[in-house]
């Protein structure tokens, strides 16, 4: 069976995303890569982007097969905009059309203001702004040109923009990060609102700790796990798993109405757990 750690796999009603085709970037892992996984679970085809790291991408690739839908993996740099242009248009050529664009890919430089290079800065920003900009773009361009289709879906188009907590958490140590994040909750909510008329939906999924390589050093020794579970109320670090299924649940029909919102999957965590005892 297909995905890593949790007990929540599979909950979600099997080909809920019949006839739909999606596109995940930075699917070779974490978070990417449930989520590619779960929507192919759920009936869709996938594309699974990645930038480096293609026997993994390849390997989603299989899974992904073994559900009987097509997917393929594509190399692309998300914050290069012929790049991004070129894989929505393949996967136009080769699949028809995009139903589903998952801006995913993120990444974290960290460092305190006062040592942060401009390079750690702009990459930040290129890649997790940037990238789900010019990713969103390429699949509006596509969902207008299409429309709606019944029979597939009552929207033309869902863009679902991978958040963080850190959208509204404040980071010390982490501006670059953060504030890419505080921007793709208004670039989502900016593009849901020119976009919701044309029937295209923009909803962005906003993950808390989940176990991934992105943020190994807080959870992979018994200390770190304890200091973070002290920010997360339901005391449990989130599996990759806890945001595909959201993604899955956004995309689908079944969350027609929900246009422009930011569903925080975080077991509490910005519900300022620092109060729960004080304050
Ligand atoms: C970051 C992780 C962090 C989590 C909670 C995520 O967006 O990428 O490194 O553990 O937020 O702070």
């Amino acid at each position: 069976m297909a995905g890593s750690a949790g007990g929540n796999r599979g909950v979600i009603h099997s080909q809920l995303l019949a006839g739909q085709k999606a596109l995940v970037t930075g699917a070779n892992s974490g978070i990417g890569k449930a989520t590619a996984i779960a929507l192919g679970r759920a009936g869709a085809d996938v594309v699974v982007n990645y930038v480096v790291g293609a026997d993994e991408a390849e390997k989603v690739v299989t899974e992904i097969e073994a559900f009987g839908v097509r997917s393929y993996a594509h190399e692309a740099d998300v914050s290069d905009e012929e790049q991004v242009v070129q894989m929505v248009s393949r996967m136009v050529d080769e699949l028809g059309t995009i139903d589903i664009m998952v801006a995913n890919a993120g990444l974290q430089r960290d460092a305190p203001v006062t040592e942060m290079t401009l390079a750690q800065w702009h990459k930040v920003i290129d890649v997790n702004l940037t990238g789900q900009f010019l990713c969103a773009r390429a699949a509006a361009k596509e969902f207008l040109r299409r429309g709606v289709v019944p029979e597939v879906s009552r929207a033309a188009g869902k863009i679902i923009c991978m958040s963080s907590v850190h959208q509204i958490i404040p980071w010390s140590g982490h501006v670059n990060y953060a504030s890419s994040k505080g921007g793709v909750g208004m670039m989502m909510q900016t593009l849901a609102q020119e976009l919701a008329p044309r029937k295209i939906r923009v909803n962005a999924v906003a993950p808390g700790a989940i176990r991934t390589p992105i943020n190994k050093d807080a959870w992979d020794t018994p200390e770190a796990e304890a200091d973070l579970l002290r920010l997360i109320p339901y005391s449990r670090v989130g599996d990759p798993e806890d945001i595909a299924n959201a993604v899955v649940a956004v995309a689908s029909d079944l969350l027609d109405y929900v246009v422009g919102t930011t569903l925080y999957v975080d077991g509490g965590m910005t519900l300022f757990p620092g109060f729960a005892t004080g304050g």
